[in-house]
């Protein structure tokens, strides 16, 4: 299913929540009414008036490797290129270098080769390529942090959580915070283990440790250095310190792998009006000092607004714009957002006070932020 036309039973929340849990590979169940296809209808895409859907499997990535698309192997192949001229200093097309295939085929505008290469090859030079660019180009207008002096995205939680504490200072943020559309809970993870600074995340996606940080716990809690009982979160069966490395140890490999569970606090949901009618939520949103957004994607708006109309600091730094989700957004002058910097503008111009800065990693890394009613 490319598109989904019209929900009538559930509610758009329900919908972005499914959205945002199904990867490819999973198995849906839609129960709906198929369209014809139209005139420029691409084979094997038909819309559907959905009534209702449900994941009934989803694709077990450690079982079964990397999910890849069939249906693309249908329409398109890198022979049916040769068919069309496609100009030889064209870009390679993205989707053809990393999977091989392209749901396009013939009419992509991009380049289906690896000029002579394998493809291996060829996919290792463009990500290089790719890198080599991203690090020059500023992010953002306005900043003017030299690329060689940014640190690599990866490290943009740790960044962003340096920034938060020397911003609105530890005291204030020992006292709680929200992190919306935390992810896995990189941010948290810093907040929480590194930091020992109260933090709930708020996101749909299941919270996990990468091995990188379940190693670090391992060894702080085997050389003393993290007191487990300041550490876990209540009601723990771990009193002993033995117990709990057995199960970290144990758990590190495998996919179901609980353990940020055990330590750092989840509404496993999506942030958004509904979020106060759920007592505990409400008592967590009220116990936060500041709320806070690492390329929050759809909850950056409802960050902003939620934490304007409650008086709640914030900080955010936006990543995507979703503009034709959200026509709606006007700037001061009357002119439609549609691009990155309109964005920044429209959230800066959302309330007098709101301030930016540029935080030094690669990729989208301006944060806008209020610091409350001082
Ligand atoms: C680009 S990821 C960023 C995750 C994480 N902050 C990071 O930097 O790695 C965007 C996240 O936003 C979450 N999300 C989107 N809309 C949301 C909403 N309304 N409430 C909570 N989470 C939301 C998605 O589930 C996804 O995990």
């Amino acid at each position: 299913v490319l598109l989904v036309m019209s929900v009538e039973t559930s509610s758009s929340e329900v919908f972005e929540e499914f959205r945002a849990n199904v990867r490819p590979g999973d198995r849906i169940r839609v129960t709906g009414k198929v369209q014809e296809p139209g005139v420029d209808a691409v084979a094997c895409q038909f819309e559907v008036f959905c009534r209702d859907f449900a994941i009934e499997e989803k694709w077990e990535t450690e079982k079964r490797g990397c999910f890849q698309d069939r249906t693309a192997a249908l329409v398109s192949g890198p022979s049916m290129q040769e068919e069309m001229s496609v100009d030889q200093d064209a870009p390679l097309c993205k989707a053809w270098i990393n999977t091989g295939q392209c749901l396009k085929g013939a009419a992509c505008r991009y380049r289906h080769d690896t000029g002579g290469e394998t493809i291996g090859k060829a996919r290792a030079m463009w990500v290089a390529e790719r890198r080599r660019q991203r690090l020059q180009t500023p992010s953002a207008l306005g900043d003017h942090l030299p690329p060689s002096d940014k640190c690599s995205k990866r490290q943009r939680a740790s960044i962003f959580c340096r920034w938060l504490i020397d911003t609105f200072g530890k005291e204030k943020m020992s006292r709680g915070v929200l992190d919306v559309a935390g992810g896995s809970g990189e941010l948290s993870y810093e907040m929480v283990i590194m930091s020992r600074i109260r933090s709930t995340v708020v996101d749909p996606r299941p919270i996990k440790f990468n091995k990188w940080q379940h190693r670090f716990l391992e060894n702080s809690i085997q050389q003393g250095q993290a007191d487990i009982s300041e550490l876990l979160l209540p009601p723990t069966m771990y009193q002993d310190k033995s117990d709990l490395l057995e199960h970290l140890r144990g758990c590190r490999r495998r996919e179901g792998c609980d353990c940020a569970q055990l330590f750092l606090k989840q509404e496993q949901r999506l942030f958004g009006e509904s979020f106060l009618e759920d007592p505990e939520c409400s008592k967590t949103f009220d116990e936060s000092a500041v709320i806070v957004g690492l390329h929050p994607d759809e909850a950056t708006d409802i960050i902003v607004n939620f934490s304007l109309a409650h008086r709640k600091p914030f900080a955010i730094i936006p990543c995507c714009v979703f503009s034709h989700q959200n026509p709606h957004r006007r700037l001061e002058d009357g002119r439609p957002v549609s691009s990155y910097e309109d964005y920044v503008s429209y959230l800066r111009q959302r309330a007098p006070g709101v301030r930016h800065a540029f935080l030094p990693f690669a990729g989208k890394n301006q944060v806008l932020y209020w610091m409350g009613d001082e």
